[in-house]
């Protein structure tokens, strides 16, 4: 056995009521197993938090620990590692390695992701450790002598390689039912999260008008100054659907519906009178309906997140039919995807500008958590180093 410094997070206990009580990263010295033939001792350096690593802490909609029968795990996975030594049967990666953590642990036949890396698939560790064990499969190298900084790299690994399957699945969808000649300059809009941002980076790239929502003036500002329009959500603060809500509070209807038609608003005069083609929505439920409502004929419907409700909301299959809107629906990506979205990043530097963005030390991942959670960060991707470069 292994033993490293480690923050973990136990399995959580069940309430009187039911709902899961949520969970705090401890820091405490976690042994492991030593690596397989197939799989490599690594040190990670930067990790970046992600939201599906707030979904483990407030254990919605799953405990992780009881999902893998686990009692704790380490959490994280995105960011980048040095590799310290490599089984007998790794060929792809050699000792002294800089690799991107691949999130991807149990890919189904095809490669598609079915399980991810130091969240529910089993017997898996994160980067939120001094020492990890990784199988070959959840690194890809960072090209040597790379132009981009490792902190750039540790903020693409996880939103940017969703953002680029996704987005390759939503453009190509919508460009079987609109030729360029149909429609030349398609209208693309994300709501927030860094998985929309890196997408609407890849639509500018391929020709789009592109706008983004948030709540935030910073986040608007620096959006405006990568030539994506920003969309202020300030104006429409009441547009979170809730069904039952919907049906029995009148006054709670009235703002709905006033929310409604301000957002519809200002997306048709940021579309300059266009449609939205393609809509990114990694957040779900309460804003799903209006995000229906704004998008066109033939538009797309993308999404790889379900950050403020899992379930579909009833859709009227008749209306979405006549329409012919496409929904996408998406899980972080196979390796061929995650190996072709680093070379192209590489190539046009397609990753996240965070050089300037404060990185928290290792001993403060709490207060990043915190900060995350109360949305106190104007980063879409907060780092944290684990050990030195
Ligand atoms: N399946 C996969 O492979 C995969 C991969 C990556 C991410 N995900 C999931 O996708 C979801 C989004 O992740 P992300 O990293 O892109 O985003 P994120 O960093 O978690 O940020 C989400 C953003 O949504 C905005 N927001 C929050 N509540 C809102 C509301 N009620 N109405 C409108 N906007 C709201 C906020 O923007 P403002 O503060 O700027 O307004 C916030 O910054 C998460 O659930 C994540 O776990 C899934």
């Amino acid at each position: 056995m292994l033993e490293t410094q480690a923050w973990v997070l136990y399995r959580g206990e069940r309430r009187s009521d039911g709902r899961p009580e949520p969970g705090r990263l401890m820091l405490e010295t976690f042994r492991f197993r030593e690596p397989t033939e197939e799989e490599v001792l690594a040190e990670p350096l930067y990790g970046c938090w992600e939201g599906n690593m707030s979904h483990a802490l407030e254990r919605v909609p799953v405990d992780v620990c009881r999902f893998r029968r686990e009692e704790k795990v380490v959490l994280g996975n995105a960011g980048v590692v040095r590799v310290v030594r490599t089984g007998s049967a790794v060929t792809s990666v050699q000792p002294g390695d800089i690799c991107l953590v691949f999130g991807n642990a149990e890919p189904d036949a095809q490669g598609y992701m079915v399980k991810a890396l130091a969240y529910d698939a089993a017997d898996t560790m994160g980067v939120l450790a001094k020492q990890i064990r990784l199988h070959a499969r959840n690194l890809i190298r960072i090209p040597p002598g790379s132009r981009h900084s490792l902190k750039q790299w540790a903020a693409f690994s996880l939103r940017y390689i969703t953002a680029w399957s996704n987005w390759r699945l939503a453009y190509g969808c919508w460009r079987l039912q609109m030729t360029e000649a149909d429609r030349p300059v398609p209208f693309v809009v994300g709501w927030g999260g860094g998985v929309s941002y890196a997408q609407l980076l890849l639509a500018k790239l391929a020709g789009c008008r592109v706008a983004m929502i948030s709540s935030q003036a910073q986040r608007l500002r620096e959006l405006a100054t990568v030539g994506i329009l920003p969309i202020d959500r300030r104006h429409f603060p009441d547009l979170s659907f809730e069904p039952e809500r919907y049906a029995s509070d009148l006054d709670y209807k009235k703002r709905y519906v006033r929310s409604e038609k301000s957002f519809l608003a200002l997306l048709e005069e940021a579309g300059q009178g266009q449609d939205v083609d393609i809509f990114l929505d990694h957040l779900g439920a309460p804003v799903y309906p209006a995000t229906l409502k704004a998008l066109g004929r033939q538009g797309v419907i993308a999404t790889a997140g379900w950050k403020h409700g899992a379930e579909l909301l009833n859709t009227s299959r008749s209306s979405e039919c006549i329409s012919r809107h496409q929904h996408i629906h998406t899980h972080y990506a196979r390796y061929s995807e995650g190996v072709a979205a680093t070379a192209f990043a590489e190539n046009t530097g397609w990753l996240p500008a965070v050089d300037q963005e404060r990185v928290y030390p290792w001993e403060e991942v709490p207060q990043l958590v915190e900060d995350y959670t109360q949305g106190r960060l104007s980063t879409y991707f907060p780092l944290f180093q684990i050990n030195p470069e």
